[in-house]
């Protein structure tokens, strides 16, 4: 007998949570722990530019037949495209080679096992607080994880002497992972200066950067939300990168991301690549075609590329407008600790600076979910669970 000596697992901190408030049969329960983007009236949209695609697929999809081990080509492309913009060397110079993923958790976890395979790396530096499922990806995959300050709780910002004094102590060849945007769970992220900086101690002390990028277009834009990785990919000549299309395209039960291999020349990007295949064809031979061809499709027609904007704009700025509403409600609700700095905060999170104690109790008294960090998702905010929200944080403050 071999199952009777399987422990059960912990819950997961964050999709445990989904579990819980699944089985909570309270009525005004509100669920703020998973990153999942709700409209107004608390449902998750398809977006119109899905739903078209979807439509020209239906009439044009001629096969269902296997996808190479990198997946859609024509989806690689495009995605190289959001990451780098329109004409950027490594792209030109066949540096930078992109692999179809499912999501950001399954391009992480490529991008993992090639590396602890076939690289002598062995440590990935990751950001005090992170997202609470890294450490159990790149553990899980047999790399060692470190960690580098981030963080400021007083000051509720960023702690950028001790992120940079940190990782002054890696050695030759680690990993830093590095929130591309809208950092998960803080919502802070680095200036172009401090990115630059960042950039060059990469470069002086040989360290690869590994960008987790599942916010795009959640930060202040598209184009924007870019600017950190491009300035680490003017300069460090060997880097990763995990993107996921979860967010900003909405689709999330898709599993659609990828992994992109930038090398210092292009045989070096060839060689890399042909193990990142390698490494997909070990674990699920090649990736499913519904979630590219929708993004492809998307990203390849002027019309349906404008209306996607559009749509992650109006997800973008519907997010802000919750973030000042909630700062807004904590206030009426008597709260008199000063939450402005939720404001300044990028993306869907913020990171509330709430104690396990009182997170248990929101969840516990009031049905109130977030993560245990106290991490609040504020993309599943509206203006009718607000008032249950900051009446509940106020109580347990
Ligand atoms: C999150 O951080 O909530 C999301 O990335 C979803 C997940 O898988 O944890």
């Amino acid at each position: 007998m071999i199952f009777s000596q399987v422990e059960l697992a912990p819950a997961d901190p964050i999709l445990g949570l989904t579990d819980a408030f699944k089985a909570d049969p309270r009525e005004d329960k509100v669920n703020l722990g998973v990153g999942i983007y709700k409209d107004e009236s608390g449902k998750t949209p398809i977006l119109k530019a899905v739903k078209l695609a979807e439509e020209k697929l239906l009439q044009t999809e001629e096969s269902k037949s296997y996808l190479g081990m990198e997946g859609v080509q024509a989806y690689n492309r495009a995605v190289q495209t959001l990451l780098f913009g329109a004409d950027h060397t490594v792209v030109n110079n066949a540096r930078a080679l992109t692999a179809q993923a499912p999501g950001g958790t399954g391009s992480l976890r490529v991008a993992a096992e090639f590396l602890v395979r076939h690289t002598n790396t062995d440590t990935i530096w990751l950001s005090n607080p992170t997202w609470a499922n890294h450490q159990n990806i790149f553990q899980s995959a047999g790399l060692k994880t470190q960690s580098y300050g981030y963080y400021k709780a007083e000051t509720h910002g960023l702690d950028f002497d001790a992120m940079l004094s940190d990782l002054a102590e890696a050695k030759e060849g680690d990993l830093v992972l590095l929130h591309g945007c809208c950092h998960n769970p803080t919502g802070i992220d680095l200036n172009e200066a401090q990115w630059q900086q960042v950039a060059e101690l990469c470069v002086a002390k040989s360290l690869v950067p590994l960008f987790d990028f599942a916010y795009q277009g959640f930060g202040a834009g598209v184009e924007e939300d870019a600017a950190g990785l491009r300035i680490v990919a003017n300069i460090v000549p060997e880097l990763i990168i995990a993107n996921s299309f979860s967010k900003n395209f909405g689709l999330y039960n898709e599993r659609i991301g990828a992994v992109t291999v930038v090398a210092a020349n292009d045989a070096e990007a060839i060689n890399a690549f042909s193990q990142i295949k390698s490494t997909i064809r070990a674990s699920y031979s090649n990736p499913p075609a519904h979630g590219a061809l929708i993004v492809s499709t998307i990203l390849e027609d002027e019309s349906l590329k404008q209306l996607w904007h559009e749509e992650l704009q109006a997800m973008r700025e519907r997010i802000a407008e919750m973030r000042s509403l909630f700062v807004a409600s904590l206030k009426e609700y008597g709260v008199s600790q000063d939450f402005e700095f939720i404001s300044s905060q990028n993306g869907m999170f913020s990171f509330s600076g709430l104690n396990k104690v009182q997170v248990k109790q929101l969840k516990d008294e009031f049905g109130v979910y977030i993560v245990g960090s106290g991490r609040i998702s504020v993309a599943g905010m509206t203006k009718t669970n607000m008032p249950v929200i900051c009446k509940a944080i106020a109580a347990v403050l």
